[in-house]
């Protein structure tokens, strides 16, 4: 990979969770990945294996036990770098969660939701001209003027989502991070939002780190997948590639749970279980073709 071309270079991330004096929770060992400028990554994996502590890693909120995080060459993880040029890092980086009932103030209106990180960053000078701002905004992501004088009780799940699409965006990130944000929409609303993000991402030149629980819209939308399994990435490989030859069998039993849009198919079609108790410490992450990496036994060739 060109070095010009990476955005984030996360190297040997782990973060472990105290419970007590003695007890911790191991929640993301030794994760190493890349995410280049203008490109949508996925991050895959159950729930519980460690794909939002990455997330909120990256974004500082919790503070990595091992390993570095370089943000455009800039290294988050230490202290000096970071006090130096947080202020621009917070512009640049924005965050989307699954569920935005919770991240949106309920008490405000749309207009001040999309307008206050703006202010907050000095981004606009003038009233009217912020406002036509968020205007601009709201229509990108498809709501009309009408939406700017609602509170977030007032929309639907796919409208909240929509809204803090237009908030995160109104910064013009560089690194958007969107931590499950389709998982509690319907199906046919999943698409949109899906669809608006690859607009949005071709409209702004910026990188997503989009997390999913499953494979079946992260098809469409990223240009590489890392497959996380209990704090591990366990294989990482440019989209097409991850689903015409999976190689890890973790991944492959995520695919066998996508449904087929064939009836005939998915009347046949397997469900594979994941099962493998192997220790996972004992293994590397080896390069098997271009770009296409998977977490093998050490002496173990493909
Ligand atoms: N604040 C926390 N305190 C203790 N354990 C946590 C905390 N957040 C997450 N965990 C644990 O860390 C592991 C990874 O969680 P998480 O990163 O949320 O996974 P995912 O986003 O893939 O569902 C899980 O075992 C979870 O229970
Ligand atoms: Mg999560």
């Amino acid at each position: 990979m060109n070095k010009d071309d990476i955005l984030v270079d996360v190297q040997n991330l782990s973060h472990q969770f105290r419970l007590g004096k003695k007890a911790y929770v191991k929640a993301v060992h030794d994760v190493s990945f890349q995410i280049k400028r203008n490109e949508i990554f996925s991050l895959v994996g159950e729930s519980g294996s460690g794909k939002s502590t990455v997330a909120r890693c990256m974004m500082k909120i919790y503070e990595p036990t091992n390993g570095n995080i370089l943000y455009d060459e800039m290294n988050l993880c230490n202290k000096e770098e970071w006090k130096k040029n947080n202020k621009r890092i917070q512009k640049e980086m924005q965050i989307i969660f699954q569920d935005s009932t919770s991240a949106l103030n309920q008490r405000m209106k749309i207009e001040d939701i999309i307008s206050e990180p703006l202010r907050i960053q000095h981004v606009m000078k003038g009233k009217s001209e912020l406002k036509n701002y968020v205007m601009q905004q709201l229509a990108y992501v498809g709501l009309d003027e009408s939406f700017l004088y609602r509170h977030p009780s007032e929309l639907s799940g796919g409208q909240r989502q929509r809204v803090a699409i237009a908030r995160a965006f109104g910064m013009k990130p560089k690194l958007l991070i969107a931590d499950e944000p389709i998982a509690s929409l319907d199906v046919s609303v999943q698409a949109q939002i899906v669809n608006l993000f690859q607009h949005l991402q071709k409209e702004h030149d910026c990188s997503i780190l989009f997390i999913a629980h499953d494979l079946s819209m992260v098809k469409f939308l990223s240009t590489r997948v890392g497959v996380m399994c209990r704090g591990h990435l366990v294989e990482m490989a440019p989209t097409r590639e991850l689903f015409e030859n999976p190689i890890h069998p973790y991944t492959k039993a995520l695919l066998s749970s996508i449904p087929i849009p064939d009836p005939i198919l998915e009347r046949n079609r397997k469900i594979l279980t994941y099962t493998d108790d192997t220790n996972l410490h004992d293994m590397v992450f080896a390069e098997v073709s271009p770009e296409h990496f998977v977490m093998q036994e050490v002496g173990c060739e493909s």
